[in-house]
């Protein structure tokens, strides 16, 4: 047997628990519950490539990132081009707004999608190198409003889910300017402290000063327990737009915690930010996050154009919602052989259902009679039609075990007016 190695591109089931099949039988449930929720606040659903140009990311993630940095599948498509599977979806969805002239139609534009991702991690339980996120944009709004609506939103889709034990944090970035002048003060406040921080965190004071807010070290607590914090930091406009998101969010009744410390993977990112964990989950607890991405349309050689945007992980939405059953199919009608001889007949009126609209299926493995109807039964098949001599069959209801001949041509009037009956 050949097997994909473990964890690459194979599509995934959300554990070891449960087959592909279930997975992908699950994952339509998300995929249905996304398409009511976002679609009556207007989201329309758009697709875009699993492969970009390498810039798209580079440019959009950041390359600073860790994401571009070190996660990202790059390979020269072998005409000179450079080519990325897409490590994530707000930077492909920009490129796409700007490629087909969607600046031109109502703003803002809102935009849903769902589809497979690549990063390289280590996978591990909820992080994998293959997964699904279902995401949500709209491109050309500044208003609070879009960001608190798009907030609603996820805790809607993850309520509808059934995904346990959900906590949302919050926080405002400010512009890159205000983020600029904030690390420089915190970098300086890290020195003067640096006896005090362990040495992961001097190390790192000039790379990533604001890891030291996540530092398990005591000493380096103590000492971030009077740093300074961005959010006192904010320009007036940006405080006024993050007061104004708080507030959507309070009438709304979701509660959440502010997070000054909140920081995202991706350096597009420009006032609110936020993020939704499940304690169910183990470590990799992050089921869905987002924020306030303005300069990104800037960034692909577009016009100034503000958005806001969240991804949420369906593989981890899954497993913080276990309850999740795909509903069963259902099956109206297998036709049975007695003969082989009916097999044609049989084949000709399992299409006939299913034109007229009911579940058909056929015996297709050369089961005696007895086998068929164990089968039948074991797919929870409502009707069994035995193909008999002449354009007859026994028309057998599983239900009730009743069984009487008739005419092939009865077969399907006859399910159709019993379905409707029930
Ligand atoms: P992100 O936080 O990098 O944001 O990813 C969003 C979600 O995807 C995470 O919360 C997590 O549930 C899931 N996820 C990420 N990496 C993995 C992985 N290796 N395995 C399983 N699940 C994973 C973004 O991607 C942004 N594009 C979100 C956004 C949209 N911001 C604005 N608009």
């Amino acid at each position: 047997m050949i097997q994909a190695p473990r964890g690459t591109f194979d599509i995934l089931p959300e554990s070891a628990a449960r087959s592909p099949v279930e997975s992908a039988a699950r994952r339509k449930v998300v995929e249905e519950q996304a398409e009511k929720i976002l679609g009556a606040a207007g989201y329309g659903r758009i697709e875009t490539p699993t492969f970009e140009a390498t810039e798209v990311f580079a440019r959009g993630v950041g390359e600073a990132t860790d994401i571009v940095q070190k996660e990202m599948y790059t390979f020269d498509d072998g005409g000179g081009r450079s080519l990325t599977l897409r490590p994530e979806g707000t930077a492909p969805v920009c490129r796409a707004y700007l490629e087909h002239g969607m600046r031109k139609l109502a703003q803002p534009v809102k935009l849903w999608y769902l589809g497979p991702f690549y990063r390289a991690e280590a996978p591990q339980r909820g992080r994998y190198r293959e997964f699904w996120q279902v995401g949500a944009e709209a491109i050309g709004s500044e208003a609070p409003e879009t960001d608190a609506e798009l907030i609603v939103l996820l805790g809607e889709l993850l309520e509808a889910l059934g995904v346990k034990d959900t906590r949302l944090r919050l926080s405002s970035l400010g512009t890159p300017a205000t983020r600029a002048a904030y690390r420089e003060e915190l970098a300086a406040y890290l020195r003067a402290h640096e006896g005090e921080l362990s040495q992961d965190v001097r190390e790192r004071i000039d790379l990533n000063p604001m890891r030291a807010f996540d530092s398990g070290d005591r000493g380096t607590q103590a000492v971030m327990r009077d740093a300074p914090i961005l959010l006192d930091r904010l320009h007036p406009d940006d405080a006024e737009h993050f007061e104004a998101v708080r507030a959507l969010l309070d009438d709304a009744g979701l509660r959440y915690e502010l997070d000054p410390t909140l920081v995202r993977g991706l350096d597009y990112y420009a006032r609110t930010v936020f993020e939704f964990t499940s304690d169910a989950l183990g470590a990799q607890s992050g089921v869905g996050g987002g924020g306030r991405y303005d300069g990104l349309i800037e960034l692909l050689d577009g016009p100034p154009t503000p958005a806001s945007g969240w991804a949420a992980g369906v593989e981890r939405m899954l497993l913080a919602a276990r309850d999740i059953e795909a509903p069963t199919e259902l099956v109206d009608l297998f036709v049975a052989l007695a003969k082989r001889e009916g097999s044609r007949t049989a084949f000709e009126l399992a299409l006939e259902a299913r034109r007229a609209g009911l579940q058909a299926q056929l015996e297709l493995a050369g089961r005696s009679l007895k086998g068929q109807l164990r089968h039948a039964d074991r797919i929870g098949a409502r009707y069994v039609a035995i193909i008999g001599d002449n354009g007859t069959a026994t028309l057998k209801n599983m239900e009730s075990g009743d069984e009487r001949d008739t005419e092939i041509n009865n077969v399907i009037p006859e399910i159709l007016r019993a379905g409707r009956l029930m």
